[in-house]
């Protein structure tokens, strides 16, 4: 079943095209990464799909339906979460479950899962950033939505706490809930997404699985080769190819050499190295918009 059906959707705000062509598809139990310098496009795509703003072109359904028609089936954390500050963290939960019909047993219980209760009864603004966003998350899955869109949830946040969000949105991707997070946080997303947009300046660079992306992009694989004494050097296949205890070499080359290092040197527990996130966002997007662009345009 499909949860997010875009294609070629274009949105021009302020007189200037922000989003042009751009399509996927998201299924149930998904995570998709959205990923892109600052100002790419990330949040006003995640403003369509809540039905905040409208496409000029294209096509958007979301859960079967307009977006924004089924608000009790869509979780949202915005960018900046700012709940009313005098609000005790108990209360504002507890309004936000008034609102979407949701029982305050469920309120005790988000408030338990996120490590809230300690401060239920203090107002938000002595609360810390990172209990403010665990507040923002708890407030979003309030209804037990079927899509999460999440707008940089761990930005501020300290490792752990991040850990705690990502390990969060594992957990409910593997009970059926689809999710769109947009974040910077690229090691951290790497894990759990299973499929990734690369937004440049409104536009697709890349999206894809990290599998179909790591072969679309000309960046070298590694092997990282144990230290068992094997005189890898002397190997005329591998040697092309090595720099000390590394092979380093184009993707196409993958079923050759570990053919050799299985069948010629018995070899099984080697580390296979594909082109992580991190650089497969540098590849993709590197001077085509962000510093690198203006620094070049000056
Ligand atoms: N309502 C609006 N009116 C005019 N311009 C807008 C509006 N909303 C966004 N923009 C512009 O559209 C572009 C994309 O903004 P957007 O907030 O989607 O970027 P982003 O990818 O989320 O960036 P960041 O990583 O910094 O959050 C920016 O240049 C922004 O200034
Ligand atoms: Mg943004």
């Amino acid at each position: 079943m499909l949860t997010i059906n875009a294609g070629q959707l274009g949105i021009s705000l302020g007189g200037h095209p922000r989003l042009q062509q751009v399509s996927f598809q998201l299924h149930e139990g998904e995570l998709l990464a959205l990923l892109g310098h600052n100002g790419a496009g990330k949040s006003t795509l995640i403003k369509l799909l809540l039905g905040l703003y409208q496409p000029d072109k294209g096509t958007l359904e979301v859960l079967g339906d307009k977006p924004g028609r089924q608000p009790l089936s869509v979780g949202y954390l915005p960018e900046n979460v700012s709940f009313y500050p005098q609000m005790q963290v108990a209360e504002l939960l507890q309004y936000f479950a008034s609102l979407k019909g949701v029982s305050a047993g469920r309120v005790k219980q988000l408030l338990s899962e996120f490590g809230l209760a300690h401060c239920a009864r203090q107002p938000l603004q002595v609360c810390s950033k990172g209990e403010r966003q665990r507040l923002g998350l708890a407030q979003a899955l309030l209804s037990r939505p079927q899509l999460l869109l999440l707008d940089e949830p761990t930005v501020g946040l300290d490792p752990l706490a991040s850990a705690f969000m990502y390990e969060a949105l594992e957990a409910l991707r593997s009970q059926g809930c689809s999710i769109v997070v947009c974040t910077h946080e690229l090691a951290l997303v790497e894990p759990v997404l299973d499929q990734v947009l690369l937004l440049s300046q409104g536009r697709i660079a890349a999206s894809g699985t990290l599998a179909q992306l790591q072969q679309q992009a000309d960046l070298p694989w590694r092997i990282k080769l144990p230290a068992n004494g094997a005189q890898w050097w002397q190997d005329s296949v591998l040697q092309p190819w090595l720099q000390q205890q590394t092979l380093q070499f184009p993707p196409s080359l993958l079923p050759q050499l570990s053919q050799r290092l299985m069948q010629h040197w018995h070899c099984v527990d080697y580390q296979l190295q594909p082109p992580d996130l991190a650089q497969l966002f540098r590849y993709f997007l590197a001077g085509r918009s962000g510093p690198a662009a203006l620094k070049e345009a000056v």
